[in-house]
């Protein structure tokens, strides 16, 4: 694997380079059908990806990265595919622990892990405990996440807090929110990107990216590569971020 790194190299654009970056991993299943390939196939091809770009981001300076890994709104899709899926993840938390540990990543997972099956959440646990001393890429894995659900599950929590008297409903301010999302120790999104071609972010990380920079590239998915990756570094650390204000 060769990763770009001219987004890496001198101070102006070491500090210009996203530190975290959020991607929405789309196209798996059109890419195996174009393949004449179950859809099952992809998301297996787009699992081996996952591997490539998390090695690839200690050489982007990429601290942060979160992935869409499924939806809460992917439960409607057909039975074989979401048991195929949750196999899926199954077999790359046991089989990926080891090298993300030897990698110093340290995991972590987003979303209501309530629906997910016991055994599933056990090695997402184990996962997050076992990675929880390592101090080098941040991943954050989004597992039956959707924005408006974090943002309804984390209102639930601060209004019983508001309710055990624990928080004065007047002091809520914009800074309250964020500290119940599931997100609460992660800095928000400098970069989305979404593959595949669509133009929209299915319910992700509503809150957290209102001011990321977005990325909607062609690329599907099993076929996203780290150089791609350091290219769109390399576009970001170009973009002027105002948020809000106006430039110099
Ligand atoms: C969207 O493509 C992709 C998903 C719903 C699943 C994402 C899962 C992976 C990349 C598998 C591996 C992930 C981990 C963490 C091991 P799509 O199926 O909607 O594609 P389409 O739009 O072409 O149908």
């Amino acid at each position: 694997m060769s990763c770009d790194t001219e987004n890496n190299e001198g101070g102006e654009d070491k500090k210009r380079t996203p530190q975290h970056v959020a991607i929405i991993m789309d196209g798996n299943g059109r890419w195996a059908q174009s393949r004449g390939r179950p859809r099952l196939f992809g998301h297996h091809a787009g699992a081996r990806r996952v591997r490539e770009v998390v090695e690839c981001c200690p050489h982007l300076g990429i601290r942060y990265l979160t992935i869409f890994a499924f939806s809460t709104e992917n439960w409607k899709r057909t039975q074989v595919e979401v048991a195929g899926l949750m196999s899926l993840f199954r077999r790359y938390i046991s089989k990926e622990m080891k090298a993300l540990a030897a990698q110093d990543v340290r995991v972590r997972f987003i979303g209501d892990r309530v629906r997910l099956d016991k055994k599933l959440v056990h090695l997402m646990d184990t996962m997050e405990v076992e990675t929880a001393g390592n101090v080098g890429t941040q991943l954050t894995i989004a597992l039956n996440y959707g924005g408006r659900d974090e943002v309804a599950r984390a209102t639930k929590r601060l209004a019983r807090d508001v309710a055990d008297g624990k928080l004065d409903p007047d002091l809520v301010d914009e800074e309250t929110l964020p500290k119940y999302l599931d997100t609460y120790v992660l800095p928000d999104p400098d970069l989305v990107v979404r593959t595949s071609g669509e133009a929209r972010i299915s319910n992700f990380l509503l809150w957290q990216s209102a001011y990321s920079e977005y990325e909607f590239i062609d690329t599907l998915w099993p076929d996203f590569t780290a150089e791609e990756l350091g290219r769109l570094c390399a576009n970001y650390s170009n973009r002027d971020r105002r948020f809000g204000a106006v430039g110099p």
